[in-house]
């Protein structure tokens, strides 16, 4: 009888799926760098032989990019910068070029979210987490692929998005709307830039859980009990996986691939049965009283 095993766990972090020294000589600008997985994904970079930049505005976040970045022994430059802000982009950039050249891979991971129900969210949080979310993206995208066209260089855009771009995500209405904006732009961007020699893709996480996850997220994520029996994989995803996909897509070896959007999640959004669970409203969920009751 064929057990239940699940998917495979992948090898340990600290391998490379690349051939050593496939970034050499090149420089990659990641956003959100500092934490959680723009911190895996920039490690595996640096592992391949890239120098770093890390953008994000915590100078504690930079630190924390800095400190694990450099003990690979990659060269790394932290800038502090607030992607809703076309100038502070720019200067980030100016930095980035002055300390490695122009940044050749551009991965615009920073994202905001928390969750909460639609007919409570405040227009300014819709603001901030699509400000952050979807225009961060845009204008770090256009800073990068500006300075590309103005020097004739071919480079890679990697933009990390969501699953709940294709399928809404209750509670997150805000997050899974500026990630659909993300995957669109994707697109957008590959065939604008595409015969400049700039290739543009998104990779899509699971549930990828780790220590920097804020407080919100997390107790979203605790009112599931178990969470890898609730996966297809009977696993959630280990943070060198993304790692990996990132690379791949950026590399020489993923030259035409170009628009895509590749979902690293064990095939956790996919519909798995005839009929969908029990409906429970999303402020049952979150144990929030009726609307319209709260003081
Ligand atoms: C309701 C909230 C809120 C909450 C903030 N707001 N938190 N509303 N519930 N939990 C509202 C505020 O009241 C305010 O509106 C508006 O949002 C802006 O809040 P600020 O604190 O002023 O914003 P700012 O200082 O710019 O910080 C942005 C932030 C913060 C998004 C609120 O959490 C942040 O910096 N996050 C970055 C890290 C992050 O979000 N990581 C998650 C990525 S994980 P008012 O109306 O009061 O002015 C992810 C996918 C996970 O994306 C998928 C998991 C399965
Ligand atoms: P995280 O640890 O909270 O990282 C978010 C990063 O974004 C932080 O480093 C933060 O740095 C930076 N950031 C936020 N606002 C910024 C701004 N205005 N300007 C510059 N930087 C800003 O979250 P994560 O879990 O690693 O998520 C990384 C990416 O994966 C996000 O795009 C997220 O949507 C996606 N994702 C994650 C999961 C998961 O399971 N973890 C699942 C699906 C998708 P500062 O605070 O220093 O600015």
């Amino acid at each position: 009888m064929a057990e239940l095993i699940g998917l495979p766990a992948p090898p340990p972090a600290g391998e490379t799926a690349l051939r050593a020294g496939t970034f050499d000589g090149t420089a990659v600008f990641i956003t959100g760098g500092g934490t959680g997985l723009g911190k895996a994904v920039a490690l595996e970079f640096a592992r391949l032989g890239a120098a770093i930049v890390v953008a994000s505005r915590k100078p504690e976040h930079l630190a924390a990019g800095v400190e694990a970045i450099g003990a690979t022994g990659a060269r790394v430059e932290a800038v502090e910068c607030d992607i809703r802000e076309p100038e502070s982009i720019a200067a980030a950039f100016d930095r980035a070029e002055s300390v490695f050249g122009l940044p050749g891979v551009l991965v615009n991971n920073a994202a905001a979210n928390f969750p909460v129900p639609a007919e409570d969210m405040s227009p300014n949080a819709w603001r901030t987490v699509v400000d952050i979310t979807l225009n961060g993206t845009f204008f770090c995208s256009r800073e990068f692929g500006r300075r590309h066209l103005a020097a004739g260089t071919p480079a890679s855009i990697v933009n990390i998005g969501a699953s709940y771009a294709w399928t809404g995500g209750p509670g997150f209405a805000h997050s899974a709307a500026a990630k659909a904006g993300v995957k669109n732009l994707t697109e957008s961007l590959a065939v604008e830039w595409g015969p400049y020699g700039i290739q543009v893709n998104s990779l899509v996480p699971g549930l990828f859980p780790h220590e920097d996850m804020t407080a919100d997220i997390t107790e979203n994520l605790s009112r599931t009990s178990d969470k890898d029996v609730c996966q297809p994989a009977l696993r959630v995803g280990q943070r060198q996986e993304l790692g990996w996909a990132a690379t791949f897509l950026a590399s020489p070896y993923g030259r035409f691939i170009s628009g895509h959007t590749l979902v690293v999640d064990g095939a956790n959004w996919q519909r798995r049965s005839l009929v969908n669970p029990p409906v429970v409203a999303i402020r049952d969920q979150m144990g929030r009283p009726p609307f319209g009751t709260e003081r």
